[in-house]
């Protein structure tokens, strides 16, 4: 683990920096920080690295990864066209959390994009990932440095207690501002889809290029996504976790009956219900109000109960506007889709 010195100003010149920055350049692969979480970055264009990525991770190879960059001019060297919606969003949203599709050059080594004809790109807005790509000089490609299957680390020790053994290094930049990953855009078409809800939201894209569609696949099972890695089982909390959507008397009588059959139950509360409830363990996510404290929290709350006894997790629900769509589609993944609805008599 490499500490980067909180003194100096030109980072890419630290010698933690230096020391990931060849071992990207040898082929070896390097967990790094970003905004949303953290990355285990390898050089998209070495075979070698890649396979190496995949391997650690544990990753089915039919999903491709997002390359990182620092300068946007080094997007023409990867990509086809970057169409006038896609410049628009560079523009607004990079760096960002915010991810483009567009479409390959094959410049890139192929595990890079799966075999698809087309590549992810971001430019991540986190100092150490920025000098890290520009001290390597290297488009970085960087899947979530957990184990497949698992929340996505959000510190390094997280990452430290997924990859041991199978990784040498990683740059210990603290915890991750965002902590839910970026936002996936498919902007091969005429209008922009949102593949993966991430950082940047829905009502922001808007913004910036009017109406935006959203990949079918993320509201009902019945279609397969776009993006390969939302059809994988995800941040799943070993306790199974259990969404529960309806008034504080309803959730108040799911802990009760499991509770009455035996089970040792945890539960993902808001700051505004903290303390209402009689649980083994409470862990408190969030201001429903704020939902960005809500996201930060995410994964370490799912992974706090990784380390708890309990038998089963009940989380509340979120409103789905703004980071709520993120928060909500992570929630039920870890969730498997687990969700129980309060039907009210009318
Ligand atoms: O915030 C993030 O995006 C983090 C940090 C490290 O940058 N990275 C991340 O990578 O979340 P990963 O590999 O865990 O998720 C990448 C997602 C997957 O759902 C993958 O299927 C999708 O992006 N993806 C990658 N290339 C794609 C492509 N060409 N077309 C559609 N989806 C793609
Ligand atoms: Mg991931």
């Amino acid at each position: 683990i490499l500490n980067v010195g909180k003194t100096i100003n030109n980072l890419e010149e630290d010698p933690s920096i230096q020391i990931a920055a060849q071992r990207l350049q040898e082929g070896e692969v390097v967990a790094f920080p970003t905004e949303t979480v953290y990355g285990l970055g390898g050089n998209a264009l070495s075979d070698k690295a890649i396979h190496r990525i995949f391997q650690a991770k544990g990753r089915p190879s039919d999903n491709p990864l997002i390359v990182h960059i620092a300068d946007e001019n080094k997007l023409d060297d990867y990509v086809e066209k970057i169409p006038s919606h896609a410049q628009k969003l560079m523009e607004a949203y990079w760096p960002g959390p915010l991810t483009i599709v567009l479409e390959d050059k094959g410049k890139l080594s192929t595990g890079v994009t799966a075999g698809l004809s087309t590549v992810a790109v971001r430019m991540p807005d986190h100092p150490i990932a920025l000098a890290l790509i520009r001290a390597a000089n290297l488009p970085l490609a960087a899947p979530s440095a957990n184990t497949s299957g698992k929340p996505s680390p959000t510190t390094a020790q997280h990452v430290y207690k997924d990859l041991k053994g199978s990784i040498s290094t990683i740059i210990d930049g603290g915890p991750t501002g965002v902590g839910v990953e970026s936002t996936v855009v498919d902007c091969t078409g005429k209008t922009v889809t949102i593949l993966r809800p991430g950082g940047i939201t829905k009502e922001q894209l808007e913004e910036v290029v009017g109406p935006v569609d959203v990949d079918p696949a993320l509201i009902t099972e019945d279609t397969a996504p776009k993006s390969p890695g939302m059809k994988y089982t995800h941040y799943a909390p070993s306790a199974p976790l259990v969404l529960v959507d309806g008034s504080p008397a309803f959730f108040e009588k799911k802990i009760s009956e499991a509770r009455a059959s035996g089970k040792r139950v945890g539960i993902l509360i808001s700051e505004e219900n903290k303390g209402r409830f009689i649980a083994h363990k409470e862990v408190v996510l969030g201001s429903k109000k704020d939902l960005s404290t809500v996201a930060a929290k995410l994964y370490e709350s799912l992974r706090i109960f990784n380390e708890q006894e309990v038998d089963i997790i009940f989380s509340e629900v979120y409103p789905e506007m703004n980071l709520g769509a993120a928060i909500m589609n992570r929630l039920r993944k870890a969730a498997g889709g687990n969700v129980l609805v309060e039907h009210l008599p009318r």
